[in-house]
């Protein structure tokens, strides 16, 4: 059992104080009877809650995908900064959201975010072998053997070793890279070791998730139960 202003903030309609206001306005009802108490205690999941006449699905989680500008940074909140949070639409907002894994400040492209850890930890954990697609472009040429050392598990100048990625060059300056593992600045530096530097980067996938075509930069949407799987599926 859980309170009812708490389980609507909780789903996006807005601060404690905007759903106080909305039960005020009585437009909020529990089977059928109007709720005139914000801290009445009810199981979201055996009653039917509606707002101004419209059902309320009550979900424990929240899935969002991002295609993140660059820019912007991929956390929760900074004092500075704009966060990948901050530029999400008010119908998307939660408390407790976080993006599942870091793309640097100027890194676009697909950002899962979300408010559920386990989901999260499962997408991050190189021993679940999901892996995540990048294009980068690159200040100078591509050479064919790098596609053997990303093979291997290239080795940062720290002595770091990088699991095995795959390298598919495009053309000269430009190509796809998988990873499937999250070392900071990953990409970039697998790439300064043979002496390249990093342009430009976008994440196009994650496991068989890809990043939707039709979300502009800086636009996000909810991810349907069947994509949620596919990030588990692989390619
Ligand atoms: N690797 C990087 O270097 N940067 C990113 O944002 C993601 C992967």
């Amino acid at each position: 059992m859980e309170r009812i202003d708490k389980i609507l903030a909780s789903q996006g309609l807005g601060s404690r104080r905007d759903v106080h206001k909305l039960i005020k306005q009585k437009a909020v009802t529990v089977d059928g009877e109007i709720v005139l108490k914000p801290e009445l205690k009810i199981d979201p999941e055996k009653s039917e809650i509606r707002v101004n006449g419209n059902t309320l699905s009550v979900k424990k989680y929240i899935y969002i995908m991002m295609n993140k500008p660059a820019g912007v940074l991929s956390a929760s909140n900074d004092e500075r900064e704009k966060t990948v949070i901050d530029i999400l639409p008010p119908e998307l907002r939660r408390k407790n959201l976080f993006p599942a894994g870091r793309l640097d400040k100027d890194t676009e492209g697909l950002t899962i975010i979300t408010d559920d850890g386990d989901f999260a930890h499962k997408i991050l954990s190189p021993k679940n072998h999901v892996y995540k697609r990048y294009y980068a472009e690159l200040d100078s040429e591509l050479s064919e053997d790098m596609i053997s050392a990303f093979k291997e598990g290239v080795v940062f100048n720290d002595g770091t070793k990088c699991l095995p990625a795959a390298l598919e060059i495009r053309d000269k300056h430009s190509a796809y890279v998988e990873i499937c593992e999250g070392k900071y600045h990953q990409v970039k530096k697998m790439f300064a070791v043979f002496g390249l530097k990093v342009k430009y980067l976008k994440r196009l996938s994650i496991g068989g998730l890809e990043l939707d075509s039709n979300l502009h930069i800086g636009e996000s949407r909810e991810l349907t139960n069947l994509e949620k799987r596919t990030i588990f599926i692989g390619k």
